[in-house]
């Protein structure tokens, strides 16, 4: 076994991030297996170009063969499963790409791991994990009075989107119960920050602000979120991956429950800071109440209360200071948002990286 992991969805958001974060923390080779759809962008990852450390491929975690070759040749002591379908609204429009990565793309790839797995020598399988990211949203929606998710709470998802992760973390969790394979689950409330698509709240709104386009809030605005700034989620995984017990589940989240109209004011007057209306009036007036999303859950909210006492874990961002950062990071990076939402950077992925 080498020096080296496996990151699978390492061009997404959290994915990118992850891998930035890990590279800047120590040297271990990082490969990267991310398919590039809609959400995989290459130009996060600029600031890697030329830097052996990390070997980007382009392909499928449902390519079995494509995996086990992976697995062979570079010896990874852990695989970091992002790779997933993200979006809620686009898993109520058509879920069939969820059901085909979640799920079917979550069990070939344990196939080919517990295949690599199991031709490991006694060191290297204790000393081997797959790390398996998951989100709150398989827990279903909490009223408002009730106390937030713990481990244990059950599984009651509700779109098809957390339908297919809580399906796919209960082929994790059953691969560790039947085949031994040593797993590690972590569920992660909502992230923001760097690099995040603008289809998700918090970059559309920023985008839309400054586009002059509406803010659009779905139904009252009410539902409540727990907002977690990525590099929070990141380090909560590096945490996991070095002392989480096998087979246990850890829930990531900053206690930082918020509705989505306080969010969207909150950007609003950032903005309104650092980058005015040319006719002086609050962005706030680009808020535009919508049709609500079918079946949208009224709250979400994560006891990370394990992962702090057994781990030691805590985020190093409060709310106010993450989603300051985010919206700078968003100012600061007007031609990813461009390309994003152009598609140019396709073209640059052409340019970059070839396909194996
Ligand atoms: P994202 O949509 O930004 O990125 C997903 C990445 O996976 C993309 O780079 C995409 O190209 C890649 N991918 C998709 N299908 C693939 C396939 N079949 N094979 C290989 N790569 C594929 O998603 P994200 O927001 O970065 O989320 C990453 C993970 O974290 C997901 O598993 C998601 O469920 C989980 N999560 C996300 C959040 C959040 O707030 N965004 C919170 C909790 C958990
Ligand atoms: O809770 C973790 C989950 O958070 C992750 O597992 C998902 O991958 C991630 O996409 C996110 O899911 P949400 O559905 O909560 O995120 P989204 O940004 O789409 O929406 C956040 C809230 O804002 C939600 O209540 C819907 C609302 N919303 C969203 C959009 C895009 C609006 O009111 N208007 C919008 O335009």
């Amino acid at each position: 076994m080498q020096n080296a992991v496996l990151v699978t969805g390492g061009a997404g958001f959290i994915g990118s991030n992850f891998v930035l974060d890990w590279l800047a923390a120590g040297d271990e080779h990082v490969i990267n297996l991310d398919a590039l759809t809609y959400a995989g962008n290459c130009e996060n990852l600029a600031s890697l170009d030329g830097d052996t450390r990390h070997t980007f491929v382009q392909g499928d975690i449902g390519d079995f063969d494509l995996v086990c070759r992976l697995l062979a040749e570079h010896q990874p002591r852990a695989v970091i499963n992002f790779a997933a379908e993200s979006h809620v609204d686009r898993s109520i429009h058509g879920p069939g790409d969820f059901i085909q990565t979640n799920i079917v793309g979550t069990f070939r790839l344990l196939e080919a791991v517990r295949s690599y797995y199991g031709q490991l020598g006694k060191d290297a399988q204790n000393a081997f994990r797959f790390l398996h990211v998951s989100t709150d949203e398989v827990y279903g929606s909490l009223a408002k009075d009730d106390p937030a998710f713990t481990e244990q709470n059950r599984y009651e998802p509700n779109s098809p989107y957390s339908a297919s992760k809580a399906a796919s973390d209960h082929l994790v969790r059953a691969y560790c119960h039947t085949y031994g394979l040593p797993v590690l689950t972590t569920n992660c409330s909502n992230n923001y920050g760097p690099y995040h698509f603008p289809e998700k709240l918090i970059p559309l709104v920023i985008h839309n602000a400054l586009a002059g386009k509406p803010l659009p809030i779905y139904g009252d605005g009410m539902q409540i979120r727990d907002w977690l700034y990525v590099k929070d989620h990141c380090s909560a995984i590096r945490r996991v991956l070095e002392a989480g017990r096998v087979g246990e589940v850890y829930n990531i989240g900053g206690w930082n429950e918020k509705p989505n109209l306080d969010v969207v004011h909150t950007l609003c007057a950032i903005l309104d800071e650092l980058s005015p209306r040319a006719d002086g009036r609050s962005y706030k007036a680009q808020i535009t109440f919508v049709q609500d999303r079918p079946g949208h859950d009224r709250r979400y909210a994560i006891d990370a209360g394990k992962l702090e006492r057994e781990l030691g874990w805590k985020p190093a961002e409060t709310f106010e200071t993450g989603i300051r950062k985010a919206v700078e990071w968003y100012l600061d990076n007007q031609g990813w948002v461009k390309n994003v939402t152009s598609g140019a950077y396709r073209d640059w992925v052409g340019k970059q990286y070839g396909t194996t």
